[in-house]
Order: C-alpha cells, then sequence, then structure tokens
C-alpha cells in the first residue's frame, strides 16, 4: 500500500481500546524522519476529515475486520432498510404522490458534475470551514487548518427520529455536537427542547425548525422554550402546512402522530397544557389525554391553513435579533420576498421530494436563488444529498451550507449514535476528498467554474 501523506491518519478513531492500544504499541516517535511522518497514520492522531478513510484501512491491517457498518454511501439505505420495521423504512424514504420529486432531486445532481483541476498547491489540512450567521463554531474537527473553523454541514431538521432508533433525537444530537455542527431540532420531534440540548452539549450550535403554529400562544411558547435551551437559530418551514398525499404511508394507514410519536414538543408545552386543562404528561394522565394532546399538536401544526408573508413580523418580534430562515423555498421571487421581509437566510428545499409531487429538482432551483439574492442573505440547500460529490456541487452552486438528510437517518438505523457519526464521518471524509483532488486547499475557489453542465 501507498502511504501518500500525512493526512493519511486520523483524528477521531471509533477503534476498541485495545486497537488503538495496539497501534500506539507500534510507535517509536524518536525514529527516523520517514518513520516519524508515519506516526500519526499509526497513532490515529491525524486531524482532517478526510483520514477516516485510512482509519478504515488501517482497522483491517491491524485487527482484519472490515468496518461493520458500510462506508458504501450508495449502500447505507438498503442495509437500513434491512434493519428497519417496513412502516419506519416507508415512512422516511417515501415522498408525495408518484415520488417524481424524490426522483427529480436525484437527477438534478445527476446533470452537473465536477471539473477537476490539477497541479494545484493542495494540502493535507484543508479547510473546509465557513462562517455562518456570524456564529464563532469551534472547530468541528480540531484538525482543521483553521483554527477558527466555522461551519458548512448542517442536520436538516427531521421529526420523529425515535422511529429510526429508540435512541432518536438524542444519539443525533450527541453526534452532532461531538462534530460542531448545527442540530436543528423539528417541531415534529420525538424528544423535547431540554433532552435534545443536554445530548447537543453546552455551547454547540443548536437550531430550532418550526412547524409554525395556528395559535399565536403557542407559537409564542415553543420559541421560548427553544431561546431557553440554547437553540440559536429559527428555521420556519414554509412548504409543510399541511401533509403531502403520501401513498406509502397511506396504504398501510401509518401515521406515528396519532400513536404519541413525533409530538413531544407539544406535549411538554405550558401552554399546551393550559389550553388543554390538562398536563398529559403528568402522573395519573390518561392514554386518552395523551392521545388528545398529541392531536393538538399536529392540528395546530398542520392544519391546512397557509403561513403568509405579512406574519413573519410577528416571529421577529418573538423570536427577538437571532437569525429566522425561512426553509422551502424554491423560486427566485420568493427569495427575493424573503430578502424583503428582514429575514436572515434560506433553504432551498422541497423536503426531500415529500411535499409537491412533480415540482422541480431542489439542485435545479439553486442558481437562480443564488443569483437573485446572494450576498443579500445566507442560502442553505437541501434535497438529494448523498456523497461528497453532492456536497460539492451545491457549494459550487452558490449555497453557503448544506443539510444532511436521509442518510443520517440510514446512519441512525445502524445501532444508533454509532452509525449516525459513522455515516456524518463518511460523507465529511469523502467531500474533503473530492474538494482536494478536485484541485482546492479551500472552500474559496468552489464557485461554478468547480463545476460543468454538460449538454
Ligand atoms: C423522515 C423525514 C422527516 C422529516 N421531518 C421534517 C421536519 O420535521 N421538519 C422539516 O422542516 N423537514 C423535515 N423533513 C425534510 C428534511 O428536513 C429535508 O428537507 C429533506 O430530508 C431533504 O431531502 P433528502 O433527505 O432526500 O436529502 C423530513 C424528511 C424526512 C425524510
Amino acid at each position: 500500500m501507498t502511504i501518500e501523506t500525512s493526512n493519511m491518519s486520523s483524528h477521531e478513531p471509533d477503534l476498541a481500546e485495545d486497537e488503538k492500544r495496539a497501534n500506539s504499541e507500534t510507535i517509536h516517535p524518536t525514529l527516523s524522519p520517514a518513520l516519524a511522518l508515519l506516526a500519526p497514520i499509526l497513532s490515529n492522531s491525524s486531524t482532517t476529515f478526510a483520514s477516516y478513510s485510512s482509519q478504515i484501512y488501517f482497522q483491517k491491517d491491524q485487527t482484519l475486520r472490515a468496518p461493520e457498518i458500510t462506508p458504501n454511501l450508495a449502500k447505507i439505505e438498503s442495509s437500513a432498510r434491512s434493519r428497519l420495521p417496513k412502516e419506519a423504512y416507508n415512512y422516511a424514504a417515501g415522498g408525495a404522490g408518484l415520488e417524481s420529486t424524490v426522483k427529480a432531486n436525484r437527477e438534478a445532481f445527476n446533470h452537473w458534475r465536477i471539473l477537476p483541476k490539477m497541479l494545484h498547491s493542495v494540502l493535507p489540512e484543508r479547510n473546509l470551514s465557513r462562517k455562518i450567521f456570524g456564529r464563532y463554531i469551534p472547530a468541528p474537527i480540531a484538525s482543521l487548518s483553521n483554527a477558527e473553523s466555522d461551519v458548512l454541514a448542517v442536520m436538516a431538521p427531521i421529526g420523529v427520529q425515535t422511529l429510526f432508533h429508540p435512541t432518536g433525537e438524542r444519539a443525533m444530537a450527541k453526534v452532532f455536537g461531538e462534530m460542531g455542527l448545527p442540530y436543528t431540532l423539528s417541531t415534529a420531534s420525538s424528544t423535547g427542547f431540554k433532552d435534545v440540548a443536554t445530548a447537543n452539549g453546552d455551547g454547540n450550535p443548536r437550531w430550532y425548525q418550526l412547524y409554525w403554529p395556528t395559535v399565536d400562544g403557542l407559537t409564542q411558547s415553543y420559541l421560548k422554550s427553544a431561546r431557553e435551551n440554547g437553540y440559536e437559530v429559527l428555521v420556519v418551514t414554509v412548504d409543510t402546512w399541511e401533509l403531502a398525499w403520501r401513498p406509502r404511508d397511506l396504504e398501510t394507514g401509518y401515521f406515528p402522530f396519532i400513536q404519541s410519536i413525533g409530538t413531544q414538543i407539544g406535549l411538554e408545552d405550558k401552554y399546551a397544557h393550559s389550553q388543554l386543562g390538562f398536563d398529559p404528561l403528568a402522573e395519573g394522565a390518561t392514554l386518552e389525554q395523551r392521545k388528545l394532546a398529541s392531536l393538538y399538536h399536529v392540528v395546530t401544526t398542520s392544519r391546512g391553513v397557509s403561513p403568509r408573508w405579512e406574519n413573519l413580523k410577528k416571529l421577529r418580534d418573538w423570536w427577538g435579533d437571532g437569525p429566522i430562515v425561512l426553509k422551502g423555498i424554491q423560486s427566485p421571487e420568493d427569495a427575493l420576498l424573503a430578502v424583503k421581509f428582514g429575514m436572515d437566510g434560506i433553504i432551498v428545499s422541497n423536503h426531500g421530494g415529500r411535499q409537491v409531487d412533480g415540482a422541480v429538482g431542489s439542485l435545479t432551483c439553486l442558481p437562480p436563488i443564488v443569483d437573485a439574492v446572494k450576498g443579500k442573505l445566507t442560502i442553505g440547500f437541501d434535497g438529494g444529498i448523498r456523497c461528497g460529490a453532492d456536497i460539492f456541487k451545491a457549494l459550487a452552486l452558490g449555497a453557503d451550507f448544506v443539510q444532511l438528510g436521509r442518510p443520517m437517518l440510514w446512519g441512525l438505523a445502524h445501532d444508533g449514535e454509532k452509525g449516525a457519526r459513522h455515516v456524518l464521518k463518511s460523507l465529511l471524509a469523502d467531500f474533503d476528498l473530492t474538494v482536494g483532488l478536485s484541485g482546492h486547499q479551500d472552500l474559496s475557489t468552489v464557485d461554478r467554474t468547480a463545476v460543468v453542465c454538460p449538454p
């Protein structure tokens, strides 16, 4: 095996303690310069995202064990599928209608190809950081050459994560906290504000995604809880004020919220208790009360009443100066309205093809939106990201950050925290390698000249 450079070692191994010991015993730092070059590899002390691949190779070399969870990002969904109850898998994999927009999201990525550039000065420790919403974020992985590293990948708000593993949101929030990457808590979460904040860890970046209730008192109460628990950015999802026609769930009549899964934010809310006249989580509360409270949460957050631009002013008053981001924007016209109404950011997203079947692939929407509003607000993107090349393409087309969606759920389905961490690290390693091998030392040159759209 050819050892290329010192970035081939790893910064945060998943190796068992005895394996780590076995590795460290092979190191002698006072050996020759050539062997010193190998030390970071053998000691798992490298500090780059990319080094996750060498960690896997060396683990096999040392222990004869291939990774337990596939690092093949094309296989992670089918691997998760075999572990999940059919309904949970379908709930996540499915989309609206004929699922043509789920497919369009992927096809949009295939239209764009990366144009690699050679013989540029590229070093092992690339700077993949970016400042989002002015927040200093401790180096996500101690490794990055820029100690003031910020962030480029965010966990997409995804509800009901306990469907995929009992540790659900706690596990996911912990993994994102470890990496210093923002975790976004959904209003459809199966875990409450406080428990997720605790799992995520003090000082880590946390965002809150609002399904905007039709009852103002409830909205104010959710925003208050978010702030009190350290959620700094408000993501307002504007495309899901009613659930679309989702045949996979309809076929089996599957709606987890009726079973009080994904309603914890409402169940814990004091204002909701005052409206209901009872606390569904109090000792002695009945199952019937819990169900009623869950339904109250569902109907107030997706009752079929669309939010309106004019009402954003109320959210601004209630949320204060903190950043507000609209998630679900697909047209330059709406992006311009977001600027007009004083929003700090938008997320170009079609909810992973789960809302408007027949809608255009999300990546196709990105360039015209970037042309209309770049520099006026922060632009996030999601929809169909499955590998490092996809992250690269979205950033090259002008996104300031991307959100990771379904692949993280597939990871979670593999032993919770362990699988989520593995998928996140695999995506980041693949991305880091793609940036470097395409000729970029940092993200400043990853722009539209870095991709082409063949006829
Ligand atoms: C199972 C599942 C649950 C989701 N729950 C939410 C949610 O609660 N709030 C929200 O804004 N978006 C939600 N989304 C949409 C994601 O935030 C994101 O837009 C989408 O997953 C991106 O598409 P991708 O996963 O195919 O990359 C959900 C998506 C899935 C697959």
